[in-house]
């Protein structure tokens, strides 16, 4: 049954779907520049995911060592395993330190040094000299809670500012016009049940990433990845979705994050021998080896029968060497999640961690100003008018095949600033253009009646698990050409199951179960490109690792993935990596063999 919906209809001059670090920051930047904006979110903005980012964001302040971005640089492009784009990567790690002054003067609560300059810790893969010197103080902290910090100010910050929020608005579909490009979103409100049209001259996606497409992951249960899957029924490609992160130090069995900050401030790994394993692996850098070596190694423990715990199937986390006041000053939060999610006093025993799915380095194709491109002849880049991308939804590509930690928030501010500047400007030169479309949202409703109707047998519980039993198994820490051709069938045979679910309530009020089949469709989207994307590449690179194809194979593959979906068929592209630096101040660097 079909309905005809009563649509309430809304202009602005930006909408922004999503509010965590990225759309918060953004928003925050444009109601400055006192443009109209809509911030769009499905959770209240406080709860969105960036508040569970705990170790800190990156910027050479050298408040704590002598630092310079232009290491920061160098250190990302080789975590990136030559697959950043360096001119971004050049932005990034330039604008880092104005971006995080800003927000201290925006009134982050950071962590602070005897004489009162941020606090700064060590991160993996962050090191001085161009990786020759010791490893860089660069990670600033508000304890270990800096998302949250973060998250709280900007969203203070923007309220100041008379930014307008639709909280509990799930964004469905964006209103795509051939001729210009993205003129707006269509969104249901969960409180009253209501359908929005929210018409804009510039949509930006902050959506955030798609963890929850595996089975072990840090991410929030919101993490759907809306935005991508967006995107990808818009008619716009997504880029290397083959590049998961898993973070070392997920919780043994219950996926909650341990932060890399515990290696920064003296952690280490063992295995069931007691053995420091990860100098055997990363000889110099150690524990705090970039996260795709330090998961792999972890991996390899588990697989060659050294493992502890009854199963031999986790690794031990050790900070109870450390000085409680360490502890307690710089790391409350993780010995509370370890003590409620493990059982484990952290000042006595081990944490039992695993690595578990945390970040993902694909999403949308986007460049630093935070525009949307697309690439049909794998050389020349076209701009997708009006639509905009920016933090974990989007891959710029500062993190390339893999992130360093602490990269991420430092992504979300930098380039949620960089847009808000760069549509602003827009608007001083070119003016505000009338929004032109044509009927845009009967396609988005007929999706979503199809599923509010359907009343097929199959549980949508039922089609997640397995869909994230499968990723886990054939496209997690390491790969196999085999497995990934089996999973690649295994994801098909379930996005048939999918077109059997049954949505038992039809109503529009706080419907969770529609809610979550919608969730579903959008994960399962991003899964079938992840599998694809993985199987395409034929070789090692980052944190994607094959067995079948051990080396990274620069002649052949330094490229970034693209990848469209349309009818459930997937069609595989290319983009150039830009190996070039952005201005003069900075050489830029080859790629070489990548040891830590
Ligand atoms: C962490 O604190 O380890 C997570 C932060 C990040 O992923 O950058």
């Amino acid at each position: 049954m079909k309905k005809a919906y009563n649509i309430i209809e809304h202009n602005y001059d930006v909408v922004v779907v999503g509010a965590g670090g990225a759309g918060l920051r953004a928003t925050l930047g444009l109601v400055e520049n006192n443009l109209k904006v809509a911030c769009i979110t499905k959770v209240f903005p406080t709860r969105s995911h960036t508040v569970a980012a705990q170790g800190g964001i990156s910027a050479a302040l050298g408040n704590m060592g002598e630092d310079k971005w232009h290491w920061h640089m160098y250190d990302t492009v080789k975590g990136s395993d030559w697959l950043g784009d360096q001119d971004a990567i050049e932005y990034m790690c330039r604008e880092a330190i104005p971006a995080v002054v800003e927000l201290e003067h925006y009134g982050v609560p950071f962590s602070r040094t005897p004489e009162g300059k941020i606090y700064q810790r060590p991160f993996g893969g962050m090191t001085t000299e161009f990786g020759d010197g010791p490893p860089a103080n660069r990670t600033c902290s508000a304890a270990d809670r800096t998302g949250h910090a973060i998250l709280h100010t900007l969203y203070q910050q923007s309220i100041k500012n008379r930014a307008e929020f639709f909280i509990e608005y799930i964004a469905l579909d964006l209103i795509m016009d051939g001729e210009n490009g993205c003129r707006g979103v269509m969104a249901w409100c969960l409180e009253d049940g209501s359908i929005h049209k929210f018409n804009a001259h510039k949509v930006i996606l902050a959506t955030g990433g798609y963890g929850r497409v595996y089975f072990s992951a840090t991410s929030a249960h919101t993490c759907t990845g809306d935005g991508n899957a967006m995107a990808l029924r818009g008619g716009v490609p997504l880029q290397d979705m083959e590049f998961v992160q898993f973070h070392p130090t997920g919780i043994y069995g219950a996926g909650c994050l341990i932060t890399e900050g515990t290696r920064g401030e003296g952690g280490y790994l063992t295995n069931s021998e007691g053995e420091r394993f990860m100098e055997r692996y990363a000889p110099n850098a150690k524990d705090l080896a970039s996260r795709d070596v330090v998961a792999r190694s972890m991996t390899i423990e588990i697989n060659e029968g050294r493992g502890v715990g009854d199963q031999s199937d986790h690794i031990h986390l050790h900070l109870n060497h450390l000085d409680p006041k360490v502890i307690n000053d710089r790391l409350p939060g993780i010995s509370e999640t370890a003590k409620i999610f493990a059982g484990v006093d952290v000042t006595k025993e081990p944490i039992p961690v695993i690595p578990t799915c945390h970040y993902n380095m694909g999403g949308i194709p986007a460049k630093y100003t935070g525009e949307v491109v697309t690439n049909l002849d794998g050389k020349n880049d076209i701009i997708v008018p009006n639509l905009y991308a920016i933090g974990e939804a989007a891959c710029v590509s500062v993190h390339g095949a893999n992130r360093l930690g602490s990269n991420s928030l430092l992504d979300l501010v930098v380039f949620g600033r960089s847009v808000a500047k760069h549509i602003s400007n827009e608007f001083k030169e070119n003016g505000k253009l009338p929004p032109k479309q044509k009927k845009s949202e009967e396609q988005c409703l007929d999706r979503f009646d199809n599923i509010r109707f359907s009343k097929g047998e199959v549980l949508v519980s039922d089609i997640r698990l397995k869909m994230q039993k499968i990723m886990q198994s054939y496209c997690a820490v390491f790969r196999t050409g085999e497995g990934l051709k089996k999973g690649n069938k295994e994801i098909e045979k379930v996005v048939t199951e999918f077109n059997h679910i049954g949505t038992k309530d039809k109503s529009l009020i706080w419907n969770t179960d529609l809610l979550e089949t919608l969730e579903l469709q959008n994960l399962l989207q991003q899964a079938m490109v992840t599998i694809k994307s993985a199987d395409n590449r034929k070789e090692s690179r980052g944190a994607h690792a094959r067995d079948d194809y051990k080396e990274r194979n620069d002649e052949d593959w330094l490229f970034h993935t693209l990848a469209w979906l349309k009818d459930n068929d997937i069609k595989m592209g290319s983009r150039p990596v830009t190996l070039r630096a952005m201005s003069n101040e900075v050489q830029s660097f080859p790629p070489k063999a990548r040891v830590y």
